[in-house]
C-alpha cells in the first residue's frame, strides 16, 4: 500500500512494530519512492509523530483485527484522531464479520499458497487454520510455513495470533469514543455498497 501511494506521488509515513517488515518495505523503495516514504518503528496504540497531521490515515489488510482488546482499539483510534489534519479521513479495510465462520468443531487446515524461495530454491508452503473463540469474539489463527528442501525434508515454523473481527455498528461506537465520526461504509476498495454478500467492509471516518 505504501509503495502504491508513493508511486502515485503521495508522501507516506508507514508505522509497524516489526523492524523486519519495515526493512522489507525499504528494500523495495528506490529513487523518488524512497524520498516519499518514511518508516517509523512504533506501536499503533501509542504513537506520536510530533506535530505532524495527515490528510489520510489508512489501516490496511484488516490489521485492525490484531487489536483484540477494546482499550487497544480505542487507544489506536485516539492516536489516529490526534494525527488527522482538519478535513482528513481515516480509512480502514476490515473483514466483514458476517463472513467469519463462528461455528464450533474441527477447523480445516487450508493450503493458502506454495512458492519457491529464490534465495534457497526451497519450496515454501503456507497452511493456516482458524478456530473461533466465540465468547471472546476472537479467532485463533494459526499459520504453518513448511520449507521443503531438495531431499524432500520439511522444516515447519508455526505462528499463532488472535484476531478480533468488528461489526459495522461496533466500529461506529469505537470511532465515536475516539472523537471520530463514521462517514461512509463501502463493501470494497472500489467503493461498491456494503451488502450481505460483502467479504470486506471499508470504513471512512472524519473528525467529529
Ligand atoms: C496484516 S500485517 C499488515 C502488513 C504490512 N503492514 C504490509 O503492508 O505488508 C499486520 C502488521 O501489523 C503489525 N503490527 C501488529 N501489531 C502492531 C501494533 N500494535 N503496532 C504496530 N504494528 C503492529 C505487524 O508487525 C504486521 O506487520
Amino acid at each position: 500500500v505504501a509503495l502504491h501511494l508513493a508511486r502515485n506521488g503521495l508522501d507516506v509515513v508507514g508505522i509497524d512494530a516489526s523492524p523486519h517488515m519495515l526493512a522489507r518495505l525499504r528494500d523495495r523503495l528506490d529513487g523518488d519512492d524512497a524520498k516519499r516514504v518514511r518508516t517509523v518503528e512504533g506501536d499503533v496504540r501509542d504513537f506520536d509523530l510530533g506535530g505532524e497531521r495527515f490528510d489520510l490515515v489508512y489501516c490496511a489488510l484488516s490489521s485492525f483485527e490484531l487489536l483484540t482488546k477494546t482499550a487497544d482499539q480505542l487507544a489506536t483510534l485516539g492516536c489516529v484522531s490526534r494525527h488527522l489534519a482538519p478535513g482528513g479521513v481515516f480509512v480502514a479495510q476490515l473483514r466483514s464479520p458476517v463472513h467469519v465462520d463462528w461455528s464450533a468443531g474441527p477447523s480445516p487446515l487450508v493450503l493458502e499458497w506454495t512458492r519457491i524461495d529464490p534465495a534457497t530454491d526451497e519450496t515454501v508452503t503456507k497452511l493456516s487454520s482458524s478456530a473461533p473463540l466465540r465468547a471472546e469474539q476472537c479467532l485463533r489463527y494459526t499459520e504453518f510455513f513448511d520449507r521443503t528442501d531438495a531431499t524432500g525434508a520439511v522444516r515447519r515454523r508455526v505462528f499463532e495470533v488472535a484476531l478480533r473481527p468488528v461489526g459495522r455498528f461496533e466500529i461506529e461506537l469505537l470511532l465515536a469514543g475516539a472523537g471520530l465520526r463514521l462517514a461512509h461504509v463501502y463493501g470494497d476498495a472500489d467503493l461498491s455498497p456494503y451488502t450481505d454478500d460483502s467479504d470486506t467492509m471499508v470504513i471512512v471516518a472524519e473528525l467529529s
